[in-house]
Protein backbone atom coordinates (compact mmCIF):
# COMPACT_ATOMS: atom_id res chain seq x y z
CA UNK A 1 0.00 0.00 0.00
CA UNK A 2 2.52 2.20 1.03
CA UNK A 3 5.54 1.11 -1.66
CA UNK A 4 7.19 3.87 -3.83
CA UNK A 5 4.19 3.34 -6.70
CA UNK A 6 1.26 4.76 -4.48
CA UNK A 7 3.66 7.98 -3.52
CA UNK A 8 1.15 10.61 -5.15
CA UNK A 9 0.26 12.64 -1.83
CA UNK A 10 2.99 14.68 -1.27
CA UNK A 11 4.37 17.98 -2.67
CA UNK A 12 5.96 21.36 -1.52
CA UNK A 13 4.34 22.79 -3.97
CA UNK A 14 0.71 24.98 -3.68
CA UNK A 15 -2.17 22.36 -4.03
CA UNK A 16 -4.80 23.31 -6.59
CA UNK A 17 -8.68 22.52 -5.90
CA UNK A 18 -11.31 20.48 -7.88
CA UNK A 19 -15.02 20.28 -7.22
CA UNK A 20 -16.36 17.33 -6.05
CA UNK A 21 -18.54 15.87 -8.53
CA UNK A 22 -15.95 16.77 -11.46
CA UNK A 23 -13.39 15.28 -10.05
CA UNK A 24 -15.65 12.36 -9.10
CA UNK A 25 -17.15 11.68 -12.56
CA UNK A 26 -13.45 12.11 -14.38
CA UNK A 27 -12.19 9.36 -11.65
CA UNK A 28 -15.39 6.88 -13.08
CA UNK A 29 -14.29 7.36 -16.64
CA UNK A 30 -10.52 6.79 -16.07
CA UNK A 31 -11.44 3.23 -14.02
CA UNK A 32 -14.25 2.85 -16.86
CA UNK A 33 -11.23 3.35 -19.71
CA UNK A 34 -9.56 1.16 -17.63
CA UNK A 35 -11.95 -2.20 -17.82
CA UNK A 36 -14.31 -1.58 -14.74
CA UNK A 37 -17.93 -1.71 -15.48
CA UNK A 38 -19.69 1.36 -15.61
CA UNK A 39 -21.61 0.89 -12.19
CA UNK A 40 -18.49 -0.48 -10.60
CA UNK A 41 -16.23 2.64 -11.88
CA UNK A 42 -18.91 4.83 -10.27
CA UNK A 43 -18.42 3.10 -7.05
CA UNK A 44 -15.07 3.35 -6.63
CA UNK A 45 -14.98 6.87 -7.87
CA UNK A 46 -17.36 7.92 -5.39
CA UNK A 47 -15.77 6.12 -2.93
CA UNK A 48 -12.03 7.81 -3.17
CA UNK A 49 -13.75 11.10 -3.89
CA UNK A 50 -15.87 11.41 -0.29
CA UNK A 51 -12.61 9.98 1.07
CA UNK A 52 -10.96 13.46 0.22
CA UNK A 53 -14.44 15.38 1.27
CA UNK A 54 -14.07 13.77 4.87
CA UNK A 55 -10.52 14.96 4.74
CA UNK A 56 -8.76 11.51 4.73
CA UNK A 57 -6.67 12.20 1.84
CA UNK A 58 -4.66 9.22 2.07
CA UNK A 59 -7.26 7.12 1.29
CA UNK A 60 -9.08 9.30 -1.65
CA UNK A 61 -7.86 9.74 -5.33
CA UNK A 62 -3.83 9.55 -4.20
CA UNK A 63 -4.92 6.08 -4.43
CA UNK A 64 -5.81 6.08 -7.95
CA UNK A 65 -2.60 5.14 -9.44
CA UNK A 66 -2.17 2.23 -6.52
CA UNK A 67 -5.51 0.77 -7.90
CA UNK A 68 -5.09 0.98 -11.42
CA UNK A 69 -1.34 -0.82 -10.96
CA UNK A 70 -3.34 -3.76 -8.84
CA UNK A 71 -5.73 -3.97 -11.73
CA UNK A 72 -2.87 -3.75 -14.22
CA UNK A 73 -0.99 -7.15 -12.45
CA UNK A 74 -4.58 -8.63 -11.47
CA UNK A 75 -4.09 -8.00 -7.73
CA UNK A 76 -7.65 -6.20 -8.42
CA UNK A 77 -9.92 -8.40 -9.87
CA UNK A 78 -12.93 -5.89 -11.84
CA UNK A 79 -16.41 -7.29 -11.83
CA UNK A 80 -15.91 -9.65 -8.94
CA UNK A 81 -18.87 -10.28 -6.52
CA UNK A 82 -18.69 -11.79 -2.78
CA UNK A 83 -19.20 -15.49 -2.93
CA UNK A 84 -20.68 -17.26 0.01
CA UNK A 85 -18.25 -19.32 1.46
CA UNK A 86 -19.93 -20.47 5.02
CA UNK A 87 -23.79 -19.79 5.66
CA UNK A 88 -24.42 -20.17 9.62
CA UNK A 89 -26.83 -18.10 9.58
CA UNK A 90 -26.29 -15.06 11.86
CA UNK A 91 -22.62 -16.02 10.72
CA UNK A 92 -20.85 -15.70 7.26
CA UNK A 93 -17.94 -16.21 5.69
CA UNK A 94 -17.45 -14.12 2.11
CA UNK A 95 -14.51 -14.50 -0.38
CA UNK A 96 -13.82 -11.05 -1.65
CA UNK A 97 -12.20 -12.55 -5.00
CA UNK A 98 -10.28 -9.87 -5.00
CA UNK A 99 -13.10 -7.58 -6.45
CA UNK A 100 -12.49 -3.78 -5.44
CA UNK A 101 -13.31 -3.03 -2.28
CA UNK A 102 -16.12 -0.62 -2.92
CA UNK A 103 -18.05 -3.46 -4.53
CA UNK A 104 -17.40 -6.26 -2.16
CA UNK A 105 -17.35 -4.12 0.92
CA UNK A 106 -20.91 -3.09 0.18
CA UNK A 107 -22.15 -6.68 -0.96
CA UNK A 108 -20.67 -7.62 2.26
CA UNK A 109 -22.43 -4.95 4.56
CA UNK A 110 -25.50 -5.09 2.67
CA UNK A 111 -25.50 -9.48 3.65
CA UNK A 112 -24.45 -8.25 7.10
CA UNK A 113 -27.39 -5.80 7.52
CA UNK A 114 -29.96 -8.62 5.93
CA UNK A 115 -28.39 -11.21 8.55
CA UNK A 116 -28.89 -8.77 11.43
CA UNK A 117 -32.62 -8.01 10.47
CA UNK A 118 -33.29 -11.79 10.76
CA UNK A 119 -31.16 -12.52 13.96
CA UNK A 120 -30.64 -9.45 16.23
CA UNK A 121 -26.93 -9.62 14.84
CA UNK A 122 -24.84 -11.05 12.51
CA UNK A 123 -20.68 -11.64 12.53
CA UNK A 124 -19.30 -11.54 8.60
CA UNK A 125 -15.81 -12.33 7.66
CA UNK A 126 -14.85 -10.58 4.02
CA UNK A 127 -11.69 -12.00 3.44
CA UNK A 128 -9.64 -11.36 -0.01
CA UNK A 129 -11.04 -7.91 -0.65
CA UNK A 130 -8.93 -5.81 -2.53
CA UNK A 131 -8.68 -2.48 -0.68
CA UNK A 132 -11.48 -1.12 1.29
CA UNK A 133 -10.47 1.60 1.38
CA UNK A 134 -12.25 4.30 4.37
CA UNK A 135 -13.15 1.54 6.58
CA UNK A 136 -15.94 4.05 8.05
CA UNK A 137 -18.31 3.86 4.94
CA UNK A 138 -18.72 0.23 6.03
CA UNK A 139 -20.07 1.54 9.06
CA UNK A 140 -22.03 4.37 7.63
CA UNK A 141 -23.60 2.00 5.35
CA UNK A 142 -24.49 -0.18 8.49
CA UNK A 143 -25.91 2.92 10.50
CA UNK A 144 -27.95 4.18 7.26
CA UNK A 145 -29.65 0.91 7.89
CA UNK A 146 -30.22 1.60 11.58
CA UNK A 147 -27.17 -0.97 12.73
CA UNK A 148 -24.83 -0.70 15.32
CA UNK A 149 -21.19 -2.01 13.82
CA UNK A 150 -17.44 -3.23 14.61
CA UNK A 151 -15.30 -3.90 12.22
CA UNK A 152 -11.53 -5.28 12.68
CA UNK A 153 -9.27 -4.86 9.65
CA UNK A 154 -6.42 -7.17 8.53
CA UNK A 155 -4.36 -5.59 5.74
CA UNK A 156 -2.16 -7.94 3.35
CA UNK A 157 0.47 -5.39 1.83
CA UNK A 158 4.30 -4.92 2.74
CA UNK A 159 4.73 -4.27 6.43
CA UNK A 160 5.70 -0.93 8.10
CA UNK A 161 4.68 -0.98 11.27
CA UNK A 162 6.81 -2.20 14.29
CA UNK A 163 5.16 -4.53 16.97
CA UNK A 164 5.32 -2.66 20.43
CA UNK A 165 9.05 -3.34 21.18
CA UNK A 166 10.55 -4.84 18.19
CA UNK A 167 12.91 -2.81 16.05
CA UNK A 168 11.49 -3.57 12.29
CA UNK A 169 7.84 -3.39 10.45
CA UNK A 170 5.81 -6.78 10.87
CA UNK A 171 2.06 -5.10 10.35
CA UNK A 172 0.48 -3.04 8.04
CA UNK A 173 -1.92 -0.12 9.72
CA UNK A 174 -4.67 -2.15 10.80
CA UNK A 175 -7.74 -0.38 10.69
CA UNK A 176 -10.15 -0.54 13.93
CA UNK A 177 -13.98 1.16 13.23
CA UNK A 178 -17.21 1.39 15.32
CA UNK A 179 -20.42 2.90 13.67
CA UNK A 180 -23.31 4.23 16.14
CA UNK A 181 -26.69 5.03 13.95
CA UNK A 182 -27.36 9.00 14.90
CA UNK A 183 -29.30 11.40 13.31
CA UNK A 184 -28.49 13.37 11.53
CA UNK A 185 -25.15 11.35 11.31
CA UNK A 186 -23.58 8.51 12.87
CA UNK A 187 -21.04 8.32 15.40
CA UNK A 188 -18.01 6.85 13.39
CA UNK A 189 -14.65 6.23 15.44
CA UNK A 190 -12.09 5.01 11.98
CA UNK A 191 -8.67 5.01 12.89
CA UNK A 192 -5.66 2.94 11.29
CA UNK A 193 -3.48 1.43 14.66
CA UNK A 194 0.13 3.32 14.04
CA UNK A 195 0.74 6.17 15.64
CA UNK A 196 0.96 8.40 12.71
CA UNK A 197 -0.31 7.98 8.91
CA UNK A 198 2.23 6.79 6.13
CA UNK A 199 0.65 9.27 3.97
CA UNK A 200 1.55 11.97 7.17
CA UNK A 201 5.42 10.91 7.03
CA UNK A 202 5.62 11.89 3.18
CA UNK A 203 4.36 15.20 3.80
CA UNK A 204 6.83 15.80 6.58
CA UNK A 205 9.67 14.65 4.16
CA UNK A 206 8.27 16.63 1.32
CA UNK A 207 8.23 19.85 3.48
CA UNK A 208 11.58 18.97 5.26
CA UNK A 209 10.09 19.26 8.77
CA UNK A 210 10.49 16.22 11.21
CA UNK A 211 7.85 14.27 12.56
CA UNK A 212 6.41 13.97 15.97
CA UNK A 213 8.31 12.52 18.56
CA UNK A 214 6.93 8.88 19.53
CA UNK A 215 5.99 7.80 15.81
CA UNK A 216 9.24 6.63 13.98
CA UNK A 217 12.25 4.47 14.40
CA UNK A 218 15.12 3.90 12.11
CA UNK A 219 16.41 0.90 10.44
CA UNK A 220 18.46 0.07 13.09
CA UNK A 221 14.82 0.22 15.76
CA UNK A 222 15.70 3.64 17.15
CA UNK A 223 13.64 6.01 17.58
CA UNK A 224 13.08 8.64 15.77
CA UNK A 225 11.32 12.13 14.20
CA UNK A 226 13.50 11.59 10.62
CA UNK A 227 10.87 11.17 8.06
CA UNK A 228 13.65 9.97 5.46
CA UNK A 229 13.67 6.43 7.59
CA UNK A 230 10.44 5.68 5.96
CA UNK A 231 12.17 6.27 1.99
CA UNK A 232 15.47 4.37 3.31
CA UNK A 233 16.53 1.14 2.38
CA UNK A 234 16.39 -0.68 4.34
CA UNK A 235 13.35 1.08 5.60
CA UNK A 236 12.48 1.95 9.32
CA UNK A 237 9.17 1.68 10.56
CA UNK A 238 6.14 2.98 12.26
CA UNK A 239 5.07 3.09 15.92
CA UNK A 240 1.96 2.20 17.46
CA UNK A 241 -0.40 3.96 18.31
CA UNK A 242 -0.45 4.32 22.53
CA UNK A 243 2.36 2.01 23.24
CA UNK A 244 1.23 -1.14 23.92
CA UNK A 245 -2.19 -0.33 23.70
CA UNK A 246 -2.46 0.64 19.84
CA UNK A 247 -0.26 -2.58 19.13
CA UNK A 248 -2.40 -4.99 21.41
CA UNK A 249 -5.21 -3.54 19.19
CA UNK A 250 -3.90 -4.01 16.22
CA UNK A 251 -2.77 -7.86 16.90
CA UNK A 252 -6.49 -8.41 17.50
CA UNK A 253 -7.69 -6.81 14.55
CA UNK A 254 -5.09 -9.43 12.96
CA UNK A 255 -6.47 -12.37 14.85
CA UNK A 256 -10.44 -11.27 14.37
CA UNK A 257 -10.03 -9.56 10.74
CA UNK A 258 -7.10 -11.79 9.55
CA UNK A 259 -7.81 -14.89 10.92
CA UNK A 260 -11.42 -15.45 11.90
CA UNK A 261 -12.78 -13.91 8.19
CA UNK A 262 -11.43 -16.49 6.78
CA UNK A 263 -8.21 -14.65 4.96
CA UNK A 264 -4.17 -14.79 6.12
CA UNK A 265 -2.81 -12.97 8.95
CA UNK A 266 0.23 -11.21 8.63
CA UNK A 267 3.38 -13.95 8.38
CA UNK A 268 5.85 -12.53 6.16
CA UNK A 269 4.06 -14.27 3.25
CA UNK A 270 2.52 -11.67 0.75
CA UNK A 271 4.00 -11.07 -2.58
CA UNK A 272 1.98 -7.77 -4.07
CA UNK A 273 -1.06 -5.95 -4.35
CA UNK A 274 -2.81 -4.71 -1.13
CA UNK A 275 -5.67 -7.02 0.08
CA UNK A 276 -7.90 -6.64 3.33
CA UNK A 277 -9.86 -8.93 5.21
CA UNK A 278 -12.12 -7.76 7.73
CA UNK A 279 -14.53 -8.99 10.55
CA UNK A 280 -17.55 -7.06 10.97
CA UNK A 281 -20.35 -7.77 13.65
CA UNK A 282 -23.50 -6.03 12.87
CA UNK A 283 -26.10 -5.23 15.22
CA UNK A 284 -29.92 -4.45 15.41
CA UNK A 285 -29.04 -2.40 18.20
CA UNK A 286 -33.15 -1.08 18.35
CA UNK A 287 -33.34 -4.42 19.53
CA UNK A 288 -31.39 -4.15 22.91
CA UNK A 289 -32.52 -0.26 23.38
CA UNK A 290 -34.89 1.67 21.31
CA UNK A 291 -34.07 4.06 18.85
CA UNK A 292 -35.33 7.08 21.18
CA UNK A 293 -33.54 5.73 24.15
CA UNK A 294 -30.00 5.09 22.51
CA UNK A 295 -30.85 9.32 20.81
CA UNK A 296 -31.47 10.23 24.57
CA UNK A 297 -28.66 8.46 25.94
CA UNK A 298 -25.74 9.61 22.95
CA UNK A 299 -27.33 13.16 22.98
CA UNK A 300 -26.58 13.38 27.51
CA UNK A 301 -22.83 12.18 26.60
CA UNK A 302 -22.55 14.99 24.09
CA UNK A 303 -24.03 17.69 26.88
CA UNK A 304 -22.13 15.99 29.37
CA UNK A 305 -18.14 15.93 27.28
CA UNK A 306 -18.63 19.26 25.54
CA UNK A 307 -19.56 20.90 28.89
CA UNK A 308 -15.79 20.28 30.02
CA UNK A 309 -14.22 23.64 29.79
CA UNK A 310 -11.61 23.99 26.27
CA UNK A 311 -8.67 23.82 26.48
CA UNK A 312 -7.90 25.67 23.30
CA UNK A 313 -10.81 28.15 22.67
CA UNK A 314 -10.34 27.00 19.22
CA UNK A 315 -10.67 23.58 19.08
CA UNK A 316 -14.17 22.38 20.15
CA UNK A 317 -14.92 19.24 21.87
CA UNK A 318 -15.77 16.61 19.14
CA UNK A 319 -17.47 12.97 18.92
CA UNK A 320 -15.84 10.47 16.53
CA UNK A 321 -17.35 11.28 12.90
CA UNK A 322 -17.98 15.23 13.79
CA UNK A 323 -14.14 16.57 12.27
CA UNK A 324 -15.09 14.74 8.83
CA UNK A 325 -18.16 16.35 8.69
CA UNK A 326 -17.17 19.87 9.34
CA UNK A 327 -14.53 19.01 6.92
CA UNK A 328 -16.71 18.09 4.07
CA UNK A 329 -18.92 20.70 4.60
CA UNK A 330 -16.27 22.87 4.10
CA UNK A 331 -14.65 21.15 0.83
CA UNK A 332 -17.82 21.20 -0.80
CA UNK A 333 -17.75 24.87 -0.87
CA UNK A 334 -14.45 25.15 -1.26
CA UNK A 335 -13.30 22.24 -3.33
CA UNK A 336 -10.54 19.60 -2.76
CA UNK A 337 -7.45 20.42 -2.80
CA UNK A 338 -5.48 18.11 -5.24
CA UNK A 339 -1.42 18.17 -4.17
CA UNK A 340 1.10 18.96 -7.44
CA UNK A 341 1.93 15.13 -7.13
CA UNK A 342 -1.10 13.65 -7.11
CA UNK A 343 -2.01 15.78 -9.65
CA UNK A 344 0.93 14.62 -11.86
CA UNK A 345 0.46 11.12 -11.23
CA UNK A 346 -3.13 11.52 -12.55
CA UNK A 347 -2.95 13.16 -15.44
CA UNK A 348 0.22 9.97 -16.59
CA UNK A 349 -3.11 7.49 -15.89
CA UNK A 350 -5.14 9.82 -18.18
CA UNK A 351 -2.54 9.92 -20.75
CA UNK A 352 -2.17 5.90 -20.72
CA UNK A 353 -5.43 5.34 -20.86
CA UNK A 354 -6.28 7.81 -23.00
CA UNK A 355 -8.80 9.85 -21.63
CA UNK A 356 -9.07 13.68 -21.09
CA UNK A 357 -7.15 15.58 -18.74
CA UNK A 358 -8.41 15.52 -14.50
CA UNK A 359 -10.64 18.66 -14.14
CA UNK A 360 -7.66 20.40 -12.44
CA UNK A 361 -5.67 23.74 -13.95
CA UNK A 362 -1.94 23.09 -14.84
CA UNK A 363 -1.10 26.02 -12.35
CA UNK A 364 0.68 23.53 -10.23
CA UNK A 365 3.46 22.56 -12.67
N1 LIG B 1 -8.22 -0.06 4.14
C1 LIG B 1 -7.10 -0.05 4.83
O1 LIG B 1 -6.31 -0.97 4.75
C2 LIG B 1 -6.78 1.10 5.74
C3 LIG B 1 -5.61 1.08 6.50
C4 LIG B 1 -5.34 2.15 7.35
C5 LIG B 1 -6.21 3.21 7.43
N2 LIG B 1 -7.34 3.19 6.67
C6 LIG B 1 -8.28 4.32 6.71
O2 LIG B 1 -7.57 5.54 6.77
C7 LIG B 1 -8.41 6.53 7.33
C8 LIG B 1 -7.60 7.46 8.18
O3 LIG B 1 -7.07 6.76 9.31
P1 LIG B 1 -6.25 7.58 10.41
O4 LIG B 1 -5.64 6.60 11.35
O5 LIG B 1 -5.33 8.57 9.74
O6 LIG B 1 -7.44 8.36 11.12
P2 LIG B 1 -7.33 9.63 12.11
O7 LIG B 1 -6.14 9.52 12.98
O8 LIG B 1 -7.52 10.86 11.27
O9 LIG B 1 -8.62 9.42 13.04
C9 LIG B 1 -9.89 9.54 12.48
C10 LIG B 1 -10.92 9.14 13.50
O10 LIG B 1 -10.76 9.91 14.70
C11 LIG B 1 -11.93 10.70 14.91
N3 LIG B 1 -11.50 12.00 15.41
C12 LIG B 1 -10.56 12.81 14.85
N4 LIG B 1 -10.42 13.91 15.58
C13 LIG B 1 -11.28 13.82 16.63
C14 LIG B 1 -11.61 14.65 17.73
N5 LIG B 1 -10.99 15.82 17.92
N6 LIG B 1 -12.54 14.24 18.59
C15 LIG B 1 -13.18 13.03 18.41
N7 LIG B 1 -12.91 12.20 17.39
C16 LIG B 1 -11.97 12.59 16.50
C17 LIG B 1 -12.57 10.82 13.56
O11 LIG B 1 -13.94 11.13 13.62
C18 LIG B 1 -12.31 9.42 13.01
O12 LIG B 1 -13.20 8.50 13.56
C19 LIG B 1 -9.53 5.76 8.02
O13 LIG B 1 -10.71 5.95 7.28
C20 LIG B 1 -9.11 4.30 7.95
O14 LIG B 1 -10.18 3.38 7.81
C21 LIG B 1 -7.65 2.16 5.85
Amino acid sequence: LFAPRAVTLTSAAAPCSVDSGRLRAWVARLFAAAGCGGEEAEAIAASLVLSNLYGHDSHGVALVPMYLDDLRHGFAVPGAAVRIERDDGALLTLDGGRGFGQIVGRQAMALAIERARQHGCAVVGLHDAHHLARIGEWAEQCAAAGMTSVHFVNVRSTPVVAPWRGTDARLVTNPFCVGVPREPHPLVLDYATSAIAVGKVRVAHAKGVPVPEGMLIDAAGRPTTDPAVMLGEPPGALLPFAQHKGYALAVMCEVLGGMLSGGRVQDGTHRGGVFNNMLSIVIDSRRLRSGAEQEAQIAALERWVKASPLADPRAPIQLPGEPERATERERQRQGIPIPAATAAALRAEAQRLGIDDPPFARQEQ
